[in-house]
């Protein structure tokens, strides 16, 4: 099986130039000027369209168990939406139930996972704390590939953990050379307003909003620097939707820590506004969590990006339907949280990114697969265009235009937060592992043919972190 992607402009995070690219046995082979197709090869004609590398959702939830439900996207339809959008990879997450093991855990993930029609890696979530969790995590990383740990600082009374929990977890992923990662916002100060306002009566969608305002975050985004840092363990902060836990977060870079953040395409571009909806089913599609921000926070969250202090993008893909948001129909605490956005994350980043001028078409592909590649270990394999690399490639019209809807996208959602916008900026075909999955029209995947892509602890982030102790020089005092 080989393929020639003839007349394109090849752009990576550093480059740009015109080339072929040949692909066969599922990497790239050759790049160069007039390539000549062996016999047999499919030919794809990239035309004036650019050829990048395909994207990487570094986050997102196929059929996890969470808030009473299943989220609506398993492994076959989540994967399949998203490499309509051009993305070929998703970093998934294993989150074990409190108390239990987190082998047999990713064992069920690695199981779901096997439908799969894209390659995908797993986070796994710390959700307790023990001898035998503190174990585990070095089995994870030395014999299944995992190499970051994700902790919860939110949904108290369900997986959120505290900070002797963080602290034991980050000092273990410090000593295996694994990413801590982290959703920051402060559960008990969520819960304690989330009460009080169920007390006034306000128990619509508009409650979760007003139970998370910016200091929610930005008080545990601090905090959890500070606990990363006290350890020296590198730090990622998943879903950054306001300018508290951005500046937390460019503070901490500017002395030095290493910690790293990651944007959600839906931060950018959807206003909290959309939380007070009158209409219900509307309102509660856009119950996640953190919630949706005024354009001040918005804006913040571009900056962080254009700046470098937020390295990565995400869609957060957690599919619920509206009969799932209806459990928390007279109560917002128990309102499935998540929404969806595999599928057009690249495209709104290219849209109101790219064409706005915010972002180069380099920065386009650096924020969209090549910073992630880098930070999870797993570069230049993937979000790269190079010899040698997989060739998951998005061939990309800048020009050519979609308009979302919940009727055509491929996820098995109801609802699509960007329906109705008219996106320029599309993948006009999508190749993953070497064979075109996806012509702009129609997608040709195959159930189970996606590989679990094993990630080392090895990573350049830890070339520069040194041990507690080693920084520290912690001593004793002898004393007669
Ligand atoms: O609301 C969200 N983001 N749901 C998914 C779980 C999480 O917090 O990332
Ligand atoms: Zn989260
Ligand atoms: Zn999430």
């Amino acid at each position: 099986m080989s393929l020639l992607i003839k007349g394109g402009t090849v752009v990576t995070a550093e480059e740009t130039y015109r080339a072929d690219v040949y692909c066969a046995e599922g990497t790239i082979q050759a790049i160069g000027k007039n390539l000549k197709a062996p016999g047999g090869a499919e030919v794809v004609d990239a035309g004036e369209a650019l050829v990048i590398p395909g994207g990487i959702d570094p986050h997102t939830h196929m059929e996890l168990p969470f808030m009473g439900t299943v989220t609506a996207d398993d492994f076959m339809t989540g994967p399949s939406a998203a490499l309509a959008g051009g993305t070929t990879m998703i970093i998934d997450f294993v989150i074990p139930s409190p108390e239990q093991s987190l082998l047999e855990a990713y064992d069920t993930w690695m199981s779901n996972a096997e439908k799969a029609p894209a390659d995908y890696s797993f986070h796994v979530a710390i959700t307790w704390w023990s001898d035998q969790v503190k174990e585990e995590m070095g089995v994870l990383t030395r014999e299944r590939g995992v190499n970051s740990f994700k902790h919860f600082m939110a949904y108290k009374g369900a997986i959120m953990l505290d900070d002797e929990v963080l602290l034991n977890s980050f000092d273990r992923c410090q000593e295996l050379g694994a990413m801590a990662t982290v959703h920051a916002e402060n559960g008990e100060l969520i819960y304690h307003l989330q009460n009080k306002l169920m007390a006034m009566g306000i128990t619509g969608p508009e409650g979760h909003v007003q139970s998370r305002p910016p200091a929610v975050e930005g008080e545990a985004t601090q905090r959890v620097i500070a606990v990363a840092g006290a350890v020296n363990a590198p730090l990622y902060v998943v879903h950054c939707s306001c300018k508290e836990a951005l500046s937390a977060i460019a503070t901490a870079r500017a002395n030095g820590q290493a910690v790293y953040g990651e944007a959600l395409a839906q931060h950018l571009v959807i206003d909290e506004s959309t939380h007070y909806l009158e209409d219900f089913t509307q309102a509660a599609a856009h119950v996640m969590s953190p919630p949706f921000r005024s354009k001040e926070h918005r804006d913040a969250i571009w900056g962080g990006l254009q700046s470098g202090t937020l390295q990565t993008t995400a869609s957060d893909h957690c599919a619920f339907c509206a009969p799932q948001k209806a459990i928390g129909k007279d109560d917002f605490r128990l309102m499935p949280n998540g929404c969806g956005g595999t599928e057009d994350r690249m495209s709104v980043l290219w849209d109101q990114g790219v064409k706005t001028g915010k972002l180069t078409p380099n920065d386009f592909v650096r924020v969209t697969s090549t910073a992630t590649a880098k930070i999870f270990n797993i570069h230049p394999r993937k979000g790269e265009i190079r010899v040698g690399a997989d060739a998951d490639i998005a061939i990309w019209d800048p020009n050519a235009s979609r308009t979302v809807s919940a009727k055509t996208h491929h996820s098995n959602m109801d609802f699509n937060l960007y329906e109705g916008m008219t996106l320029t900026g599309i993948s006009r075909a999508t190749i993953s592992q070497g064979k075109q999955v996806w012509d702009g029209n129609e997608l040709r995947v195959e159930k189970g043919v996606g590989r679990y892509i094993p990630r080392p602890t090895y990573s350049s982030v830890f070339d520069r972190v040194k041990t507690y102790a080693e920084l520290n020089a912690p001593h004793k005092v002898e004393r007669a």
